[in-house]
């Protein structure tokens, strides 16, 4: 097993053990035992939970390891002051929080941010969020979440990358680098928390906490490897799931936590439980009582209970009975104290906690920074999907234009969920944005038309009038923040039908649309809003999200975002996902209305708008795509692919280009294609640029029949591409070893 204490000196060695040794079975079921204070912001089921007082003497006695999304640096203050002065052994605790996307600045959702195919901006939002949090005495944060999301219908895509293993592993490892930063006993260091461990967007039907029964296959090659990209950044802390894999509960799978993760990985980090997780385990009929809970997922490797209290009340009594070998108990109790140290924490408990004369205080940057960087995440997330003849940019001069729908203004909050301590409590909104940007000679005249899923009396009528006195309409639609996150799967990925009436009705005018979506998830978009003439998908963007937006359409930026999840064709298309297997009867891409092929008898399998894709304001010609060393890659060798893009434009364009990869053939089935490397690149008009991507051998491997990484001489097909679905094609011969 991994020591627990690895990287600490060996004078703090010896000072934990010599607290170990001290502790009676109870204060080492306390340290397992995390807490959200009655205080806590409300993002759980809401249970019973201790006033002040009570919280107080539980720490008093030794009872609390770390307190999680409390307000407020006074009563953290106090905690602490409790903890490291009134308690028998006086071990600091460890205050967490779900820091998921900003802390008191908020910034696009991971979903959107992911959408900008820029790790390094993702590291930027998490540490400027890590800043701000420590400043605020918090050390510990439950992100990133670095679920593979690939069934629309599941809230908590929102919270993740996409549907991509790549791109997924990139921002899990940005993430990581963001909210740690170069050392955890820095001031302004979060602990970071790969979630949930796992396979949980897995979950069956997109439904929130449901069955996952995958291969061991699937686990291994889509759901596995943003954790271990996690670990290989440095994660100290990785958090458990609520979903069974196949039978077994991630809370208590020894396969799993002690199996994979501790012995095959190495992993030596803190494995917590999900919100009441152990608990569940009698919910999920494979513990008998809590009891019976505890005992299971302890011994399954999950070294500390969040809220439930489990281990505080049943961990000493299973010890006294044998059934909890001490030696156990010990092995989690060192990796809780050693996690505290490497924070610091025992050397300086107070650190961010506004107590005065504290040392090196995190200082976060200031406002101003803050509010820039989330404009820029904010603008670097929007994807474009369609812009019929150039109608955006607008024009800033003298347009009327019309906003219309249930999201123009901040009423409706552009935060997303998971946005716990902002500062100010709403974003800005799209009207406000547009004011902010638009030329003075703009008239905007603003009419909500419709309610987020009900019709408004009168609504559309006024909707309609307004469309006919403008020369350019903006449609405001999608989901509000209450529609995304967890336990908000939803069955019907379209938008709402009042929605969907509004924007047929303005269509109806037959002014110019610009839809405007407000999505936590890929959306079937049906209608008149399919048809409109430009989408931009601006997902929930933070407190700047009216700016940044204005700043797309009036041009003042271009949108360079890309998605990060396909878009179906239709609500019943999913999971839809761009690496799916061929079958035996893949759909021919020129004959969609084929028979006897993969395809529903209403609809073709092809999404609406693929992953990776996404517009700029200028068209991008990829012109040319070239090998090196004859098309052929030797088994120790590298291969470069160079390719040259055009922009065929009168604008600055930024462009993703995308390296796909697929074997002709192989010893298991393959995706159709593989996304295996990215780069961002800038256009100036009329500019040709050169890109190249190498390849080696490691980039061709999968697991074969037997689950062992392994690359197979053969001919593959690559792709360097705008997105999954298109882009310049060749193919390379992989050759076998010694040649
Ligand atoms: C929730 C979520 C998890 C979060 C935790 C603490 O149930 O599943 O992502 O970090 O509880 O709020």
């Amino acid at each position: 097993m991994p020591d627990p204490y690895a990287g600490l000196s060996t004078a703090m060695r010896h000072r934990l053990d010599g607290l170990l040794a001290r502790m009676t079975l109870e204060e080492k079921a306390g340290q397992l035992s995390l807490f959200a204070p009655a205080d806590a912001a409300s993002v759980n089921p809401t249970g019973p939970s201790l006033g002040e007082a009570a919280q107080l003497e539980e720490i008093r006695a030794g009872r609390v390891t770390g307190l999680f999304n409390n307000h407020g640096l006074e009563g953290k203050r106090r905690a602490q002051e409790t903890a490291v002065n009134e308690s028998r052994l006086g071990i600091p605790l460890l205050f967490a929080a779900d820091v998921i996307h900003g802390f008191h600045t908020i910034f696009p959702v991971p979903l959107a941010e992911a959408a900008s195919w820029d790790p390094s901006l993702a590291e930027r939002t998490a540490r400027a969020a890590a800043q701000e949090a420590t400043a605020d005495g918090f050390r510990w944060t439950f992100a990133p979440m670095v679920d593979i999301a690939r069934d629309a219908r599941w809230g908590r895509g929102i919270e993740g990358s996409g549907e991509d293993v790549l791109l997924g592993c990139r921002f899990a490892q940005a993430r990581v680098r963001g909210f740690q930063g170069p050392r955890l006993d820095a001031p302004d260091a979060m602990l970071a928390t790969p979630k949930h461990f796992a396979a949980y967007g897995a979950a069956e039907g997109g439904l929130d906490y449901n069955t996952v029964d995958i291969s061991e296959r699937t686990l291994r090659e889509v759901y596995l490897p943003p954790f271990r990209a996690a670990f290989d950044a440095g994660a100290m802390s990785v958090m458990t799931a609520f979903n069974e894999i196949a039978g077994v509960p991630s809370n208590a799978n020894p396969a799993l936590l002690d199996g994979l993760l501790r012995r095959e990985w190495g992993f030596g980090g803190l494995v917590v439980s999900d919100y009441t997780a152990d608990e569940e385990l009698v919910a999920h009929g494979i513990a008998a009582d809590a009891r019976d809970a505890t005992r299971l997922a302890f011994l399954a490797g999950s070294d500390m209970s969040m809220q439930s209290g489990l281990y505080l009340r049943h961990l000493p009594g299973l010890v006294r009975a044998g059934e909890v070998p001490m030696a156990r108990l010990d092995e989690a109790v060192r990796r809780v104290l050693a996690t505290k140290a490497r924070l610091g924490l025992f050397d300086h408990p107070f650190r961010g906690l506004g107590r005065p004369g504290t040392a090196d205080a995190p200082r976060p940057p200031d406002a101003a920074t803050l509010r820039a960087l989330a404009r820029e995440a904010a603008r670097r997330s929007v994807v474009l999907l369609k812009n019929e003849g150039e109608l955006l940019p607008l024009a800033r001069d003298g347009r009327r234009l019309a906003l219309i729908g249930p999201f123009i203004d901040s009423e409706f909050d552009v935060l997303g969920p998971w946005s716990l301590f902002p500062r100010p409590a709403q974003g800005i909104g799209l009207a406000d944005g547009l004011r902010e940007v638009a030329g003075a000679g703009t008239s905007l005249r603003l009419v909500r038309g419709s309610g987020v899923d009900a019709p408004l009396p009168g609504g559309l009528d006024e909707a309609v009038q307004a469309a006919r006195d403008a020369d350019v309409v903006l449609l405001a639609l999608g989901e509000n923040n209450a529609m995304s996150g967890e336990a908000r799967s939803r069955t019907e990925i379209g938008l709402p039908r009042a929605q969907q009436a509004l924007a047929e009705a303005v269509a109806a005018t037959g002014k110019p649309l610009v839809v405007l979506l407000r999505n936590g998830r890929a959306l079937a978009l049906e209608g008149a809003v399919r048809d409109a003439r430009a989408i931009l998908v601006t997902w929930f963007l933070g407190h700047e999200a009216g700016p940044a937006v204005a700043e797309l359409l009036f041009g003042v930026a271009s949108p360079s975002g890309r998605l990060p999840v396909s878009f179906p064709q239709r609500p019943g298309q999913v999971p839809y996902y761009y690496a799916h297997k061929r079958t035996g009867r893949p759909q021919p891409p020129e004959q969609p209305e084929a028979f006897y092929k993969a395809r529903y008898l209403d609809s073709t399998h092809a999404p609406l708008y693929p992953f990776g894709h996404g517009l700029g304001y200028a068209p991008v010609r990829y012109v040319s795509l070239a090998l090196s060393s004859g098309a052929r890659l030797s088994w120790d060798g590298s291969l470069t692919l160079t390719t040259q893009l055009r922009n065929e434009g009168a604008r600055e364009v930024e462009e993703v280009v995308q390296l796909y990869i697929a074997p002709r053939r192989a010893s298991v089935t393959r995706p159709v294609r593989e996304l295996k490397d990215f780069q961002r690149v800038r256009l100036g008009p009329g500019q040709v640029v050169e890109v190249q991507f190498s390849l080696r051998r490691a980039d061709l491997q999968w697991l074969g029949p037997t689950l062992q990484p392994q690359a197979e001489p053969g001919r593959f097909d690559a792709w360097v591409a705008p997105s999954a679905t298109t882009g310049l094609s060749t193919s390379f011969e992989l050759l076998p070893p010694g040649h």
